[in-house]
C-alpha cells in the first residue's frame, strides 16, 4: 500500500505514520525528519535547510524531491511506504506522479487529517520525541507509561525539536494554508482523498484510518 498523511504541523501525521508502519510493515518516509537528519549530519542538503526549518518555511521543492526520489528505491519501500510531509505544493504532487508513474506504482490513498487549528500549538509546543528511537510523546497528551521512561525502548533521553515554538508554528500554518492544501482538490480530482478527524484521540485516529484504508488494525 502507499499512501500519503496530509494534514497542518501537529496534525498527527507522524504519530500515525509510526503506528502504519509498526502495524502493516510500511516505510514511514518523512521528509522532516531527513532534512533533520542531515542537519545533525551536518551535509549539504543539512546546512541549506537549517535556519528555513527553523522559521517554519519550506525547503524548496528539488531539495525534497531528490530526497523522496532517492529513498523510494530502497528495498524497505517495496512493500509499501507512507509520505508523511510530502508532498507539500503542487510542484511536489507532481514531481511524485511522475516517480511513481516512471515505476509503475500508484498511490493507494491520500488521508486527510481533519484538526481545528486552535489546537496545533498547544500540540506541537508539548511535543518531544525518544532521542534514542524517535517514538513521539506530548507533555499531556500522550505520556510513557512510567515517568521519564520511553515506553517502546525504555530510553531515558528525550529531545524537542527547533522548530516547535509558536512562531514557527504559525509560520508553518500559513505555509501549509497557503502551499499545501491546494493538495486537498488536487487529489479529491484524483478520487483517491479520504478524511478523517485528527481531533479524536490517538487511537481512535488510528481506527478510523484503518477503517478509510479498508485494512486491519494490525498485520
Ligand atoms: P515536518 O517534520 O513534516 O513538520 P510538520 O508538517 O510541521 O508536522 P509536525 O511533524 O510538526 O506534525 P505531525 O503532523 O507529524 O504531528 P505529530 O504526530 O508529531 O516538517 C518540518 C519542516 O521541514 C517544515 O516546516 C519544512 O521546513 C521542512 N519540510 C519537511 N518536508 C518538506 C517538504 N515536503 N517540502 C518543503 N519543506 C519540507 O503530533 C504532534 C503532537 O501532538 C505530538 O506531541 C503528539 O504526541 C500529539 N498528538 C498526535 N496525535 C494526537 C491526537 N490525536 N490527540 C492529541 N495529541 C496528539
Ligand atoms: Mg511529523
Amino acid at each position: 500500500m502507499r499512501l500519503i498523511l496530509l494534514g497542518p504541523p501537529g496534525a498527527g501525521k507522524g504519530t500515525q505514520a509510526q503506528r502504519l508502519e509498526a502495524a502493516h510493515g510500511l516505510a514511514q518516509l518523512s521528509t522532516g525528519d531527513m532534512l533533520r537528519a542531515a542537519i545533525a549530519a551536518d551535509t549539504e542538503v543539512g546546512r541549506r535547510a537549517k535556519d528555513i526549518m527553523a522559521r517554519g518555511e519550506l525547503v524548496s521543492d528539488d531539495v525534497v524531491v531528490g530526497i523522496i526520489a532517492d529513498r523510494i528505491g530502497e528495498a524497505d519501500c517495496a512493500n509499501g511506504f507512507i509520505l508523511d510531509g510530502f508532498p507539500r505544493t503542487v510542484a511536489q504532487a507532481e514531481a511524485l506522479d511522475a516517480m511513481l508513474a516512471a515505476r509503475d506504482i500508484a498511490l493507494d490513498a491520500v488521508v486527510e487529517m481533519k484538526v481545528d487549528e486552535e489546537a496545533l500549538v498547544d500540540r506541537v509546543t508539548g511535543r518531544y520525541t525518544c532521542a534514542q528511537c524517535g517514538a513521539g510523546y506530548h507533555d499531556r497528551n500522550i505520556k510513557p507509561a512510567r515517568d521519564g521512561v520511553c515506553d517502546r525502548c525504555a530510553g531515558t533521553e528525550f529531545s524537542r525539536r527547533e522548530d516547535d515554538n509558536e512562531a514557527s508554528v504559525r509560520t508553518r500554518l500559513e505555509a501549509y494554508n497557503g502551499q499545501t492544501a491546494p493538495l486537498l482538490p488536487y487529489y479529491a480530482a484524483r478520487g483517491v482523498l479520504k478524511g478523517v478527524d485528527g481531533m479524536a484521540d490517538p487511537d481512535a485516529v488510528t481506527t478510523e484510518i484503518a477503517a478509510v484504508l479498508g485494512v486491519g488494525l494490525s498485520g
